[in-house]
């Protein structure tokens, strides 16, 4: 039995890793480092061998007694922390200091290209200090539909996006969670690779609209808004500048890249084939159908 830490347990893929882990009876004693305790004990109330350490990137007075004793963990970049060097590099290091030699860090596809984006910072730290890994490199995520885009797609009944007819990868966070699970009970087998997760449809915006209205009465549209509309429109939605500016080169870039690569890494690992975003829009139906609807049913 190996004790396994994950952090940003209360998110989107740590609480899919946290669900997978016990619905396949994991023999690991698994630990949410959260930054709530009492909030996440509520989240996670069905699980009730879970245990919960104080864990916060931002202060690294936590970190010495959230990786004590611990042998393996599972790590992401929360999206609004772009500044390795002052976060991540404390953390790697007292994750050496402390002998934890297994990382599996939630990566994203396309982090190789770029040495700007944060995530290929931190596989280098995690490398450049010796630590066995395992880098999962998701594509896009088909949850971005029921969380980020979702409000224009309840209220103004639009997508929108500077994406033109740029392809994305979707992804299903199940998939993602599943996935990880099982490479954190089985590390060894896969330790020190790089694994790429995807769906395997490649689409844009323009396809993902029809897909959606061919399963909704109230349909909606993509706004294909130039970048500086982009910018605006969101400014006055009321979000922050650098999530803003965030958002826009996920959507932009892509528009002069070639398509996404598709992996069948899913299928090999589980015998399954990975969500088709059609049944993913058919389960969320309802969320997308309805404007009055403003929280996601995704934990529980
Ligand atoms: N969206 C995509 O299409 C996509 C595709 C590929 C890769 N990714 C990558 O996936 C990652 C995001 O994963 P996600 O969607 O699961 O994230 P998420 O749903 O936004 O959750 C973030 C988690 O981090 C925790 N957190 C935030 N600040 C923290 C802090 N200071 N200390 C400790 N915990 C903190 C949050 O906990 P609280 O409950 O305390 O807030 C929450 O559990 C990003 O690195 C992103 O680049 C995204």
């Amino acid at each position: 039995m190996k004790r396994i830490l994950i952090t940003g347990a209360t998110g989107n893929i740590g609480h899919e890793v946290i669900r997978f882990l016990y619905d396949n009876n994991t023999p690991n004693q698994i630990i949410a480092g959260v930054r709530n305790i009492d909030k996440a004990k509520i989240e996670f109330k069905n699980y009730a061998q879970l245990d919960y350490v104080q864990f916060d990137f931002e202060d690294s007075t936590t970190f010495d007694k959230s990786l004590d004793n611990i042998d393996c963990i599972f790590l992401l970049r929360p999206p609004h922390i772009s500044d390795i060097d002052n976060y991540f590099y404390p953390l790697i290091k007292e994750v050496k200091a402390k002998k934890i030699t297994q990382v599996v860090f939630l990566s994203v596809q396309g982090a190789e290209k770029s040495k700007i984006i944060p995530h290929n910072q931190i596989e280098k730290l995690i490398t450049d200090y010796g630590l066995d890994f395992i880098f999962l490199r998701p594509s896009y995520f088909m949850q971005n539909l029921t969380t980020t885009l979702l409000n224009d797609i309840q209220v103004k009944r639009k997508i929108i996006l500077p994406a033109g007819k740029a392809k994305f990868n979707w992804v299903d966070i199940e998939n993602i969670g599943e996935s990880t699970a099982k490479l954190l009970n089985d590390f060894d087998n896969y330790k020190n690779r790089v694994i790429e997760l995807t769906g395997y449809e490649n689409l844009d915006f323009y396809q993902v609209t029809d897909l959606i209205n061919e399963t909704i009465n109230n349909k909606i549209k993509f706004d294909n808004a130039n970048f500086l509309r982009f910018f605006w429109t969101k400014k006055k939605d009321g979000l922050n500048a650098g999530l803003i500016i965030v958002m826009m080169m996920l959507h932009l870039l892509p528009r002069f890249q070639s398509e996404p690569k598709i992996s069948t890494f899913y299928e090999k690992l589980t015998g399954k084939k990975p969500t088709k975003l059609k049944e993913f829009i058919k389960r969320e139906n309802k969320i997308l159908t309805h404007p009055n609807i403003d929280s996601y049913p995704l934990k529980g």
